[in-house]
């Protein structure tokens, strides 16, 4: 089995004005293919990686052998959290359910959560992304560089932002904060919730 790009569940142009066209066909079709490609290559002379699950992959990198390991960590995770970030992306949707009641009992508001989440994926130096985990039952915060992806820590994502130049330079340029801003019109919450509800089953 070869690992293959999945197609988004929705066109290029629905995160307008948020997110715009042009960057979502490049994101997905250019800058995702090439991390499957990459990974595929990697796991080329390894039949049990080629048939198991990006996500089993990367929860138990020290599995993978050593010499493709780095690879694996590298491209299989531009692989991974690529297909999750497009998951949690739809436009317009309201915060709602259990994902909202904790996000209030742990940051005070969704206000407060926004903020903070703002302030680490601006403080986050370089290429990375910007996560909301569930660690040990709690819900955080955190941010990871390159492509490192917190499920090869053991914690369970729920919802994230790419923040690779790639992700937003073409409308956004320099301005790291207002590609922020706009993320939060685009989080697609009911997918966070069904996330949060699988994580604390
Ligand atoms: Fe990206």
């Amino acid at each position: 089995m070869k690992h293959i790009l999945s197609l988004l569940e929705y066109d290029y142009d629905s995160l307008e004005p948020y997110i715009d066209r042009q960057t979502m066909e490049i994101h997905h079709k250019k800058h995702h293919q090439a991390y499957i490609d990459n990974f595929n290559k990697a796991v080329e002379n390894y039949p049990e990686l080629k048939n198991k699950d990006i996500r089993e992959i990367l929860s138990n990198l020290n599995k993978v052998p050593e010499d493709i390991r780095l690879s694996v960590k590298n491209h299989g995770g531009g692989y991974f959290n690529h297909s999750f970030f497009w998951k949690i992306l739809k436009k317009d949707i309201e915060p709602k359910g259990e994902i909202k009641e904790a996000i209030e009992r742990q940051f005070g508001s969704l206000e407060e959560f926004q903020d903070k989440f703002k302030k680490l994926a601006l403080s986050h130096f370089g290429s990375g992304w910007v996560w909301l985990i569930l660690d040990k039952g709690k819900l955080s915060l955190l941010s990871t560089p390159n492509q490192d992806s917190p499920i090869s820590d053991g914690k369970i994502p729920l919802l994230t932002l790419d923040i690779w130049e790639h992700a937003y330079y073409l409308k956004y340029q320099n301005k790291r904060a207002d590609y922020i801003d706009a993320f939060f019109h685009v989080i697609d919450w009911s997918n966070v919730n069904k996330n949060y509800q699988e994580a604390i089953k």
